[in-house]
Order: structure tokens, then C-alpha cells, then sequence
């Protein structure tokens, strides 16, 4: 990390640091815009509504799970994580793929594993791949159970199979040039390493992230969603910088989104016989845009990280 050698610059990082620290403990108070509250989109029901019984408590459970799921679920969180950083406002944020979206969708075919996938089994996904979390906890298990009771409360009088807007990280389309690594970088220093770190390593207080990492060791890895050039531009446009989603250009987004994805992480856990080209023919030749097993100035992409 290169020293800082502006005072305002500091001056800005404390302050971010600190409205990063209120968002871990009061979710509520996140700088974002809530989008759910516009009228355009479906309003989940308040805190204050939660019955005072054990399905209010298990409702609770579940949102602790979701917003603090690395410290709650250690065995099953294997970077540095929570499911509250990309599904934003406690998964309330409408085009930050709210649960309220995502809950009356299942069971749903997936074509990433070829099956109807059930509610349960998408989350296994994400804990599987965006927490890079190896075995992923059982249909069964207390986890489990928890955040889906989570996600059916937020989903509350919301109708059934039917897609909301607001579902999802609507799809932002490829530019018409394609995207540009060199420019994307300037983007990142420019608008994003401010908060998520020169080396996109995000920044810690203690052993707890403030600001989540884009790659490395901690972060999500090659078999998750956001891997995806086209996914990862969909949430940047939507949702940062932090508190200014909407801001960036199409191009902009793109260009930064390849950037993020041309860096290593942890490997797919689905990695077919040890090799980065059959996993690449197996699982990322037909997943929407992304660098998995191409060679970028000479260097191969994919590699993992042990
Ligand atoms: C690194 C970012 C990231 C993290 C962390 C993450 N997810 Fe996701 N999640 C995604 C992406 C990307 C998608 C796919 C959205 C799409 O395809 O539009 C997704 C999809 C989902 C969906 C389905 C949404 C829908 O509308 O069908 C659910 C439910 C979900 N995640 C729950 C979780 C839970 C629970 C956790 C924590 C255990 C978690 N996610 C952690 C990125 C993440
Ligand atoms: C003001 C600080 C800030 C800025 C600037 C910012 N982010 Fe973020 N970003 C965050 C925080 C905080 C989260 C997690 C949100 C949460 O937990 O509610 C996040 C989450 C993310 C995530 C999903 C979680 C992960 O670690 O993978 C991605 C991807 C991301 N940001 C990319 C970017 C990009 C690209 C830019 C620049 C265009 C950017 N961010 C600018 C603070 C920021």
C-alpha cells in the first residue's frame, strides 16, 4: 500500500472507515440510497412488525446470519465475506438482488448446475462459491433454516412466481467497444481504492473487514456469480461507488468490472482433474463474459490462490 500522503485524503478514508463500522453495527444507517423505500418497488416489512415469538426470533436469526455471517458461521465462510455485502441494506435494496426478489422465484431451473435448483440449494450456492465456503451447510441445518425464514419474512404478501422489478442486478449491456483493462484500472484508483484499497485487499479494523475485499485470499472466488464480467457490472453500476450507485457510465462500469475480474482469488472449487482448461471448457466457456483460463499479457488467469 503506498503511503497517504494527503491529509484530506485521510480525513476521508476515517470517515469512510467509520460509516463503514455504523453499517456493521446498525444496517439501517448505511449510506445508501434505499431504493426499496422508492415507490416503484416492492416495500418489505419493517423490524417493528416482527411478532414476539419464535418466529420472530428465527427471523432474527437469519438476519444476523446474513449481515454477520462470517463471525456467525465461521465453518462455513471460507474468505472474508458477509452475504450483506453484495445483497445491500441487510438484502432489503432493491437491484442489489433484494431476497424479497429472490425468495417467491423458487424452485427455479438454473442452467449453472443444470437442475431445479430450491431455495435452499441457491444458498448453498452462494455460501459454496461467494463465500467460498467448501461444503456448504445442509438443507436441514440451523443455518439454513434461518435465512430462509429470513428471506420468506422479507418476502412477505410479495406474489408468487412472479419477477418484481428490482430482482436481481439488472443487466447492464456490453458496450458496444467491449471493455478496456487499462481503463478500468484508472477508474478503480480513481473511484474505488479509496475505500476498497489500492490492491483491492479492502481494509480491515482488527480481524474484521470494514471495507470488503475485490480479490485475493478473501474474497470470492472463481466459480461465484461476480466473477462474471457482465454480473459484476450490473452490481457496480447499480450500487457503487458505495452511496453513489447509478453514477457511472455503462462503459465505466464494464471497464472496471474486467479490471476487478482480471485479478486472482480462490479457485473454483469445481476444478475438473486439476485443470484451469477443462474447468474453463466445463464450466466458463458458456458463463456470460468472463477472463477464467485466457492469458492477459501473458499471464494465465484462474490460477487460484493457495
Ligand atoms: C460476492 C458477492 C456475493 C455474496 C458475498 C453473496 N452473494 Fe448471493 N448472489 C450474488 C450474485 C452475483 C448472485 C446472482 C444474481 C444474478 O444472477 O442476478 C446472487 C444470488 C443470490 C440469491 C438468488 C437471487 C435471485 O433473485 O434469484 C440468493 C437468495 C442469494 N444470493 C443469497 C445469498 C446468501 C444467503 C449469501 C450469504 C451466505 C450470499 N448470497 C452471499 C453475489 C453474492
Ligand atoms: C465509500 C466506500 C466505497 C467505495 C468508494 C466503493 N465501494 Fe464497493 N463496497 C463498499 C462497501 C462498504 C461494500 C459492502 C457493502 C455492505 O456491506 O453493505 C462494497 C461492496 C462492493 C462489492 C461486493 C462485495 C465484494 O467485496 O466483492 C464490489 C464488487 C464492489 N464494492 C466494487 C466496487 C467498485 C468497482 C467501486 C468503484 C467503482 C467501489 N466498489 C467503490 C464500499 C465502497
Amino acid at each position: 500500500m503506498k503511503p497517504l500522503i494527503a491529509g484530506s485524503l485521510l480525513a476521508l478514508l476515517a470517515t469512510q472507515a467509520q460509516a463503514a463500522t455504523i453499517a456493521m453495527e446498525d444496517q439501517s444507517q448505511i449510506p445508501t440510497p434505499s431504493a426499496s423505500a422508492h415507490a416503484e418497488y416492492f416495500k418489505p416489512p419493517a423490524e417493528s412488525e416482527l411478532p414476539d415469538n419464535a418466529y420472530g426470533k428465527l427471523v432474527r436469526d437469519g438476519y444476523a446470519l446474513f449481515v454477520d455471517t462470517k463471525r456467525l458461521a465461521p465453518q462455513f465462510v471460507g474468505n472474508g465475506l458477509n452475504c450483506s455485502n453484495c445483497h445491500l441494506d441487510q438484502g432489503r435494496l432493491a437491484n442489489s438482488a433484494p431476497l424479497w426478489g429472490a425468495y417467491p422465484m423458487y424452485p427455479a431451473y438454473r442452467k449453472k448446475n443444470d437442475k431445479v435448483n430450491t431455495f435452499a440449494e441457491r444458498l448453498q450456492g452462494c455460501f459454496q462459491f461467494s463465500m467460498n465456503g467448501g461444503q456448504p451447510p445442509a438443507a436441514d441445518s440451523r443455518e439454513i433454516t434461518a435465512l430462509s425464514v429470513y428471506a420468506y419474512w422479507l418476502a412477505s404478501k410479495a406474489p408468487l412466481g412472479v419477477e418484481l422489478p428490482g430482482r436481481g442486478y439488472p443487466e447492464v449491456a456490453q458496450p458496444a467497444k467491449g471493455y478496456d483493462l487499462k481503463q478500468g484500472a484508472v477508474v478503480y484508483q480513481a473511484q474505488c481504492s479509496v475505500c476498497h484499497g489500492p490492491q483491492g485487499q479492502g481494509q480491515k479494523v482488527g480481524a474484521d473487514y470494514v471495507m470488503p475485499p475485490l480479490w485475493g485470499k478473501d474474497s470470492y472466488n472463481w466459480g461465484a456469480g461476480m466473477h462474471r464480467i457482465n454480473t459484476a457490472a450490473s452490481f457496480i453500476k447499480h450500487n457503487m461507488p458505495l452511496g453513489k450507485g447509478g453514477s457511472l457510465s455503462d462503459q465505466q462500469a464494464w471497464d472496471v468490472a474486467a479490471y476487478v475480474n482480471s485479478h486472482e482469488r480462490p479457485q473454483d472449487p469445481r476444478l475438473v482433474e486439476g485443470s484451469i482448461e477443462k474447468t474453463r471448457i466445463k464450466f466458463h466457456a458458456n458463463d456470460g463474459v468472463n477472463l477464467y483460463g485466457q492469458t492477459v499479457d501473458g499471464v494465465l488467469i484462474g490460477q487460484g490462490i493457495r
